[in-house]
């Protein structure tokens, strides 16, 4: 059977890209089962950018197919921040809720109208050494005045949807699967693997 790498060490990022790639015939493994591959460093300025640039440099370690992705949060009144620095917005050691109050301060006084978001989430796949297929899918919504809910991880309590008038964090995974930036790029990446393999 093929194999599929996920280009991830992230036991809960892992979780849920098997939970989706569940139909696709192939032997999924991370980098976890993986010895001898280099540690790379996310420095590109976009999420496309860093994806590919993880997928075509595991793939050249692997007979395997390569699934890479990156993703995170672009508010428009910071200019597209926190973009590609989401994980480490409030700095190298700082958890997600700081990360979170870091927006929270920056916005500030600002009215609703002024708070769109989106979630961005950019898969590359990548075959010896090649990209095969590229996706970038999103997420729109608002940051909420403050944290909201204790459901998912990273922004979802302060990513406000406005049609439910909830953040994801108050949502649920129920919710956010059906529309997120995440859940979009992945139903993409198993259409191509399935006609691919
Ligand atoms: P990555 O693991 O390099 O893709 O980093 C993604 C970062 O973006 C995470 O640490 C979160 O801070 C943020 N992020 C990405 N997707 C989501 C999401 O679905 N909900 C909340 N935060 C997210």
């Amino acid at each position: 059977m093929i194999e599929v790498v996920i280009a991830t060490k992230n036991d809960k990022k892992l979780r849920e890209l098997r939970r989706y790639l569940k139909s696709v015939k192939a032997h999924i493994v991370s980098l976890k089962e993986m010895s001898g591959t280099p540690r790379i460093r996310e420095d590109k300025s976009t999420f496309k950018g860093n994806a590919v640039k993880k997928a075509v440099t595991i793939s050249k370690f692997t007979k395997g197919v390569v699934l890479a992705d990156d993703s995170g949060l672009c508010v428009d009144a910071l200019g597209g921040e926190p973009g590609v620095k989401s994980a480490r917005f409030a700095g190298p050691r700082k958890k997600d809720g700081d990360n979170s109050i870091k927006v929270l301060k920056l916005l500030e006084g600002l009215p609703a109208g002024k708070r769109t978001a989106r979630f961005v989430c950019a898969i590359a796949i990548a075959d010896k050494g090649k990209v095969i297929k590229l996706i970038e899918e999103y997420c729109s919504g608002r940051i909420a005045d403050s944290v909201r809910g204790r459901h998912g991880f990273g922004y979802d309590p302060i990513f406000l949807i406005p049609e439910y008038k909830k953040t994801f964090g108050e949502l649920g995974l129920k919710v956010k699967d059906k529309m997120s930036h995440r859940s979009k790029a992945l139903k993409k990446a198993r259409k191509f693997l399935r006609e691919y393999l």
